[in-house]
């Protein structure tokens, strides 16, 4: 049984359709990558996925239950937790405040999460106190992930944690995807870093214009021709 399977999503906004039918699945911890070109649908398929956009057609299977039309909040209590794409923190509370807020669904003891998570991001630790407004756009990044983390997720739905990164930055944040992923979570991405995002994933999905284009192994992606001419720079 797959962890996350969506199977023929059709989803959109209002009157327009965006996605006609897709379909991906994520076993556990596994890293998988979802590429394709600007407007193609690879957000919209993450809010369809986590309950924030309702599906007209197709389904959402979460450990074995089927989670579609769920409402956000208890699929984030079900362990799929979501980091979009922008204003994934708040800037106007501290790194310390933004981890308490990841926890918002929680009702035990939270503490010993965070003492966790400080472990995992050493450099949040020793900056708890300052606001996030004040840290750079990786900085901001690794925040926004660590909060995702105070759920304890199985699976994590990350939407371009790479945008705009310097490349060193880029180069930390999928470090830290990895050392996540390594603690047995599993990571769903969507990334426009497509090489470093394939190599890092078991497969990959490219997606196009609202349809599955591609799938396969993140190495046989990286090595397919239409996906190096179109994704890789050649
Ligand atoms: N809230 C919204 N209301 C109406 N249309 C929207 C909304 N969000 C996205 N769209 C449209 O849906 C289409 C797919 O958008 P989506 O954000 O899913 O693409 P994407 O693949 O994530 O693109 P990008 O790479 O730019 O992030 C686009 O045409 C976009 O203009
Ligand atoms: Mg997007």
């Amino acid at each position: 049984m797959s962890l996350l399977a969506v199977q023929g999503i059709v989803a959109g906004y209002g009157q327009t359709e965006i996605l006609h039918g897709v379909s991906i699945v994520v076993e556990p911890g596994e890293i998988v990558a979802i590429i394709g070109p600007n407007g193609s649908g690879k957000s919209t398929l993450m809010k369809s996925a986590v309950g924030l956009l309702r599906p007209t057609g197709g389904s959402v299977n979460f450990r074995g239950e089927d989670i579609t039309g769920v409402a956000p909040e208890n699929i984030v209590r079900k362990g799929l937790c979501y980091v979009p794409q922008s204003s994934n923190v708040f800037p106007s509370l501290s790194i310390h405040e933004n981890l308490e807020m990841g926890a918002f669904v929680r009702t035990d003891d939270y503490r010993p999460r965070i003492t966790e998570i400080y472990d995992l991001f050493p450099d949040l630790a020793s900056r708890r106190k300052e606001r996030a407004s004040r840290l750079s756009g990786g900085q901001r990044q690794m925040v926004a992930l660590a909060r995702a983390l105070m759920l304890n997720p199985v699976l994590l739905l990350l939407d371009e944690p790479s945008a705009g990164l310097a490349p060193m930055m880029v180069a930390s944040v999928f470090e830290k995807i990895k050392g996540i992923s390594s603690t047995g979570v599993a990571v769903l991405m969507v990334e426009q870093n497509a090489r470093e995002a394939l190599r890092l994933s078991a497969r990959g999905y490219v997606l196009a214009a609202g349809h599955n284009r591609l799938e396969g192994p993140g190495r046989s992606l990286l090595s397919d021709p239409e996906v190096a001419r179109l994704y890789l720079g050649g």
